[in-house]
Order: C-alpha cells, then sequence, then structure tokens
C-alpha cells in the first residue's frame, strides 16, 4: 500500500468512531479464556508477588492476563496449557528461519555441548559472525558486537558525537530506540515528549532534538537551529518509521535526511534492530537504497540467541569504538558477554542459512499475500476502516488507530486509551482464536507460514469480525 493511501486511511480511522466488541459477546470469549488458560491464569497470580507487574516482557502484555508459553516450532506456539497458535510475535522480530530451526540449534547445543558457552576471550565465532554481517551489508567495514540493541544505540550516539565533534541527535517522534536515557523521549506518539521518561533526570535531553516524522521543513529548521547549538551530531531514525513502521515512512524521507546529513556533516544512524535481516540481508539500505554512517543491529543477528546487538560502520567511524591503549579519545564500550562464542555463532549460522533458504523473500512473500487477503477480507465490512499494510515481512494492521491519535486531540491520553481497549479486547478474541500478534497491531512473519496458517488467521479474523455489530 502506497504511502499517503496508509496516511489517508489511519487518519479516517482516528476521524472515526471505534467499533466495540458488545460486552455481552465479549464476556462469552473471556470467560473461555479463562477456562482455557487456567494455568497461565495461576502463573499470572504468582508472578504478580514476585514479578513486579507480573510480566518480564513489555511485548506478552496481553488482557486479561499474559499467557505463559511453553514451547515454539516453525511457526507455531503452544502455551502451558497445550493450547496451539499461529505466532506473528516471532520472540518480537528476529525469528526469520521459524523458531527451534534444528539446523541452527543443533551448531548451538554441539558448541554447548562440546567447548561451552564462553571464555572471556576473542573466539573465531565472532569474526565469522562480523564476516557475515560484512558481506551482505552495504557500508559495514567493521562491527562491534553487543549484549542488546538498547547499548549498541548507546555506542552509536557515543561514536557519532567524537567523529563529529557536535553535541546533539535529532530523533523522530514515535520510533523506539531501546530504553537508554537519552532516548526515551516521544515515544509510541510523536510529540508525546518525556512523558514517559520517569525517573530520567531532564538534563539528559538537553542532547536530543525531537523532530516529528516525515516533517521535512522541520528537519531542516532543527539542523538550521542547532547549527550554533553544539550542532548536530547524528540523526538516528528507524528506516521503516518509528516502532518499525507504525509511524510509515514518507518515500523520500531518509534520502532527505542523508541529504541533510551530508549538508551538516552530521552522520546517519539507521537502527535496523528489527529491520536488519528482516527487511532483506542488506537491511534498510538497500531496501530503500540510501546509505546510512553507522548500522545498529540487535535481537535479529543472533535469531533469538540472547545478548544480541552490535553496530557496524566504515572503518574511520569504527575506529573510535574503544580498544587497548586509547584511553579518553575513543567511545568507551564494553560488555563482559558481548560477542561471546553463543551470540556470535548463532548469528554466523542463522545469517548463512538465511541466505541459503532465501528466508527473508519467502518470510515477505508470505506477507505480501497475508495483507493483500486480510485487506479484501476488512473491505467486506464496509463500516469497518480496518486495514493492513507491510514492510516485507513487517505487517501492521489498524483497527483502533491508538498511536495515530494527535498530541493535539482534546484529550489524546483518554483517547488513546479507550482506542487502546477496543484493540486489546480484539487482540484478546485473536488469541483465544489461535493466533498471536504484536501489541495487537503488528505481525511478523518467518520462512515457514504456510497456507494453513494464512488460512487460520483468515478464519479468526472472519470470526473478530462477527463479533462486531454492522
Ligand atoms: C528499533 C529498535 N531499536 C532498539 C530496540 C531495543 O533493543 P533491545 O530490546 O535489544 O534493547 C528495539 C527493541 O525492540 C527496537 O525495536
Amino acid at each position: 500500500m502506497e504511502y499517503q493511501e496508509i496516511i489517508d486511511r489511519l487518519k479516517r480511522i482516528v476521524d472515526l468512531p471505534i467499533h466495540p466488541i458488545p460486552e455481552e459477546a465479549l464476556s462469552k470469549v473471556r470467560q473461555r479464556y479463562y477456562a482455557r488458560h487456567s494455568r497461565s491464569a495461576a502463573l499470572y497470580t504468582k508472578a504478580r508477588e514476585i514479578i513486579p507487574g507480573g510480566v518480564e516482557h513489555n511485548l506478552s502484555l496481553e488482557k486479561p492476563f499474559p499467557i505463559t508459553m511453553d514451547r515454539a516450532k516453525g511457526y507455531r506456539m503452544w502455551d502451558i496449557d497445550g493450547n496451539e497458535y499461529v505466532d506473528y510475535l516471532m520472540s518480537g522480530a528476529p525469528i526469520i528461519l521459524g523458531h527451534h530451526y534444528a539446523p541452527l540449534d543443533d551448531k548451538i547445543i554441539e558448541l554447548i555441548r562440546e567447548k561451552g558457552p564462553s571464555t572471556g576471550c576473542t573466539s573465531e565465532y565472532e569474526i565469522l559472525a562480523a564476516q557475515e554481517i560484512i558481506k551482505h551489508v552495504p557500508n559495514v567495514e567493521m562491527v562491534r558486537f553487543l549484549q542488546s540493541g538498547t547499548e549498541s544505540v548507546m555506542a552509536a550516539l557515543r561514536i557519532a558525537r567524537i567523529y563529529t565533534q557536535k553535541n546533539k541527535i535529532i530523533k523522530i517522534g514515535g520510533s523506539y530506540h531501546g530504553w537508554s536515557d537519552q532516548v526515551v523521549y516521544s515515544l509510541h506518539v510523536p510529540g508525546a515528549g518525556p512523558l514517559e521518561a520517569a525517573g530520567i533526570p531532564s538534563d539528559c535531553f538537553n542532547g536530543l532534538v525531537d523532530v516529528f516524522p516525515n516533517d521535512f521543513e522541520g528537519l531542516r529548521k532543527a539542523f538550521e537551529e542547532n547549527r550554533d547549538r553544539g550542532g548536530i551530531a547524528a540523526v538516528i531514525v528507524e528506516p521503516v518509521g518509528g516502532e518499525s513502521g507504525t509511524h510509515p515512512v514518507h518515500p523520500g524521507w531518509n534520502r532527505t535526511i542523508r541529504k541533510l546529513c551530508d549538508e551538516y556533516r552530521a552522520l546517519l544512524i539507521f537502527d535496523e534492530v528489527v529491520t536488519g535481516f528482516r527487511l532483506g540481508m542488506g537491511g534498510a539500505q538497500k531496501y530503500f537504497n540510501v546509505d546510512a554512517d553507522i548500522v545498529v543491529f540487535g535481537k535479529i543477528i543472533a535469531h533469538g540467541y540472547p545478548a544480541a546487538g552490535g553496530i557496524g560502520g566504515r572503518k574511520d567511524i569504527m575506529a573510535l569504538c574503544s580498544g587497548v591503549g586509547s584511553i579518553g579519545q575513543k567511545a568507551y564500550i564494553g560488555g563482559t558477554l558481548s560477542a561471546n562464542p553463543i551470540s556470535t555463532a548463532a548469528c554466523y549460522y542463522a545469517l548463512r542459512l538465511m541466505e541459503e533458504h532465501d528466508a527473508v523473500r519467502k518470510a515477505a512473500d508470505f506477507a505480501d499475500r497475508l495483507t493483500e487477503q486480510m485487506n479484501d477480507l476488512f473491505s467486506t465490512r464496509k463500516d469497518l476502516p480496518f486495514f493492513a499494510f507491510n514492510f516485507g515481512p513487517i505487517i501492521h494492521y489498524e483497527t483502533t488507530g491508538m498511536l495515530a491519535v494527535s498530541v493535539n486531540h482534546p484529550d489524546p491520553l483518554n483517547e488513546i486509551m479507550t482506542r487502546r481497549h477496543t484493540a486489546q479486547d480484539y487482540q484478546m478474541v485473536m488469541i483465544d482464536q489461535g493466533i498471536f500478534t504484536l501489541a495487537g497491531s503488528r505481525m511478523y512473519t518467518c520462512m515457514q507460514h504456510d497456507p494453513e496458517a494464512l488460512d487460520r488467521t483468515l478464519k479468526a479474523w472472519e470470526y473478530t469480525l462477527s463479533l462486531i455489530p454492522e
């Protein structure tokens, strides 16, 4: 779907009232949900005593309670009560070959059995993994592995400041770059500012310039206004738009940022925690045909194995990462378990397997089909403004437009929460029908999703739509 159509449709959704499922139908689903998930419910009660909020993963905050998952294989997951799901969470994006993919898992199991998990010294896997990344990703000549996307963003910003000798970072509203102090700003909704920054000293944002997505004029202004106020060291973007395309990019946006970065001698940082190796083996740079100076990698590079992250870029930039004998002149970057053998071996083997099986293309082809058929189904209900769009194997579906509500709405928080509750109700129905998505608005696909998965997904949607009165 073209950018303008997405924007127009999003606007239409937020201009229209929402379509809640009537309480009578909802309570039947809720009762069934409780009955089918009794062990998850019991574990949640226990978890709430010892885990804040009763859940460690934001991505599994389902309503009325989170499902405790037991195992996964291919595109399927099974919960602790034995219910089976078609999974579109894909561990929050990293799974592209499919869950529990034996040719990958066997390599890691063999590594642990024969060599042990880590020594604290360099292993050959980090070189193999770095070579594999460099082979595929444009403008990456060197790689430094880290343990998460959050850490990798911190490293990228630090290096950009040293390289340019400038101070400020432009962040685009609604984008997510992890939870380090300087980037928890305007999350989810563009213009939200420090709404979710409790506990972060406001000084941390002195070096941050918040620009609205696709605001070409605002972007140039930000560069110009900060020319004599520390200067712009870098622009960091999610290349498909904030929150992995929830706020989709205008087709000219990344290219314009590139041009302005060149004009004002700033670096362009592509945060590819979700897009790297998911949009394609070359990531967003190839997808958009735009060069980045620093690429941030995350969970995908270890394909679901823990401690995954890293940054890559040209040699002159990457040389600014700390190394032996470089006190004070380089960015202090570290992490005891960064580049451990398990994560780097997982990276090396996963990338090779993905290339061998043309995994991204298969996942993207499925996503194209599913998006099209979901839209066909939604269009049978002329009274509902629902629609779906995708960037390769990243699908978004919009039902209530909860994150498209403007901060200028007379009561934005209330409006967002009301729309969110209804989206969560739809999500509960989908889970009840055996379909697992991300936050009730996003679906990641893998190379193993097949016609049966598609059929089950459409049937679940048919059922969900049947509960919404015409
Ligand atoms: C675009 C983006 N950047 C950074 C992060 C943070 O990565 P991590 O959760 O590994 O710290 C995420 C997490 O989802 C992300 O989507």
